[in-house]
């Protein structure tokens, strides 16, 4: 190795993790997670292993229309969902949700939900009818029932004012009877892995968990009722539950602090939200690219990259997006024509194909550290679910843009969770297809409650 080789490698080495070290992760995070299911442990546990209040897994009877919500992924979206068995229409419409307001008062953010709601129904002609809502909130909620939703913390890029503690239910309802033009009513809340999972589920009767590797990153799965202590009430149904794990926040008590690394330690300083969503930072679309970019920037510091030379773009926070890393190792190595692009959009002048070369490297290690911590994830709670079986429902623009994520993740749970038969399946368009199934599951408890 040369002199200048074995200082790239200095500086990479600490995101080069081993067999072992994802042993430790899953064991530190089976211990988190048995702590948040308890409930004289929940408390103090980072992973907080939410009731959903979601017993069944649909079993294709289910059918109607339905307004389904989206808020938490890249988009806010609203639909109009029609089931008819196995059967599913879908119609949707994509509303931005502008900056000033993801960061402004949730009075604001309500009321520009509720407004884009009866732009979408005006549009469908949909004003005359009362239809059931189902409203995929990917954020934590502890939840009192299907339909009441108090907010903990928000997460990824949001944080409106006045939410927090707050039942999100509540307050959609709230902004709806402000405007008095419109006819809905929300009768569930769920997070975005429980929307995949359902999706799933409709189809394939193995699928018992379910994933998202997007901007963030979070699990739900199966759990046996008599594990779930933090459950309210005693409503008859299948004794089983899902459970939103949460796991974005394995590790705010210190847990991973052995394999963070300088890069990791500023992005998490420089978040909204510092100390926080720890496990999450290494793996998700809103932090990978700054980890990149940060590694990118020491090597070129120490002269091992670009020549040296910097930009303005590089030195920028945030810069270097996460879809450039899926680009970057989707590449052509032979000539890197679209590394080549990237890095003269990003204003760096002279890029040899070494630079390119090193610049895939350190991608490639970065990304594929996420996609082994996912599989910890994903294998602990396969082995603590002990069915011989299951489906993994994943969705997320990480897993469903990066070039290699699915087959890393395959690769390192086979080795974690071994002497389980599993697969990944796509789930598409869990959030508005899932909270439309669990809407229409609620609506047919209503109409029985009435009958
Ligand atoms: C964040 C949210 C979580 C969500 C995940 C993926 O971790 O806290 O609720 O499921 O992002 O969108």
């Amino acid at each position: 190795m040369t002199v200048l080789q074995e200082e790239v490698e200095n500086i990479l080495r600490p995101l080069d993790l081993s067999d072992d070290d994802y042993h430790t992760v899953m064991q530190s995070m089976l211990d988190q997670m048995e702590r948040g299911l308890g409930a004289a442990t929940n408390d103090t546990a980072p992973i907080k292993m939410y009731p959903t209040y979601v017993r069944a897994v649909p079993d294709g009877t289910e059918s109607g229309e339905f307004l389904a919500l989206d808020l938490g992924g890249t988009n806010f979206r609203v639909l109009l969902v029609t089931l008819k068995g196995q059967e599913v229409k879908m119609d949707s419409k994509i509303f931005l949700i502008p900056q000033h307001i993801m960061l402004g008062s949730g009075k604001h953010l309500f009321d520009h939900i509720a407004e884009c709601i009866y732009r979408f129904v005006k549009e469908h002609n949909l004003m005359e009818r009362k239809l059931p809502l189902g409203f995929t909130f990917s954020f934590p909620c502890r939840q009192k029932g299907l339909a009441r939703a108090m907010l903990t913390t928000w997460t990824k890029g949001f944080k409106c004012e006045g939410v927090e503690g707050h039942d999100i239910v509540a307050l959609l309802h709230e902004a709806i009877t402000r405007r008095g033009d419109l006819n809905v009513e929300c009768l569930a809340v769920i997070n975005d892995t429980v929307g995949a999972l359902m999706s799933c589920a409709h189809t394939d009767r193995k699928c018992a968990v379910g994933i998202i590797l997007g901007t963030g990153s979070n699990a739900c799965y199966i759990e046996k009722l008599e594990k779930v202590e933090m459950a309210e009430g005693n409503e008859p149904g299948p004794p089983e539950m899902l459970i939103n794990t949460e796991w974005g926040a394995f590790g705010d008590d210190g847990s991973l602090d052995f394999i963070t690394t300088d890069f990791d330690r500023q992005v998490d300083k420089h978040s909204i939200n510092a100390g926080k969503q720890r496990y999450e930072k290494f793996i998700s679309g809103m932090y990978m690219g700054e980890i990149v970019r940060l590694a990118l920037e020491k090597l070129r510091k120490n002269g091992l990259l670009f020549g040296g030379e910097g930009s303005y773009h590089m030195a920028t926070r945030g810069r270097f997006y996460t879809k450039y890393v899926s680009e970057v190792e989707s590449d052509d190595t032979d000539s890197f024509p679209m590394t080549k692009q990237i890095f003269q959009e990003l204003e760096i002048e002279t890029v040899t194909d070494q630079d390119c070369r090193l610049v895939r490297h350190v991608c490639a290690l970065v990304s594929r550290r996420a996609a082994f911590l996912s599989s910890a994830g994903v294998a602990c709670i396969l082995n603590k679910m002990k069915r011989p079986e299951v489906t993994v429902a994943v969705d997320g623009s990480l897993y469903r843009f990066h070039p290699h994520f699915h087959d890393l993740m395959m690769e390192k749970t086979r080795v974690l969770a071994p002497g389980i038969r599993y697969k990944f399946m796509l789930s598409e368009d869990g959030s508005g297809k899932g909270a439309a199934l669990v809407a229409a599951v609620a609506n047919r408890i209503l109409a029985e409650q009435k009958a």
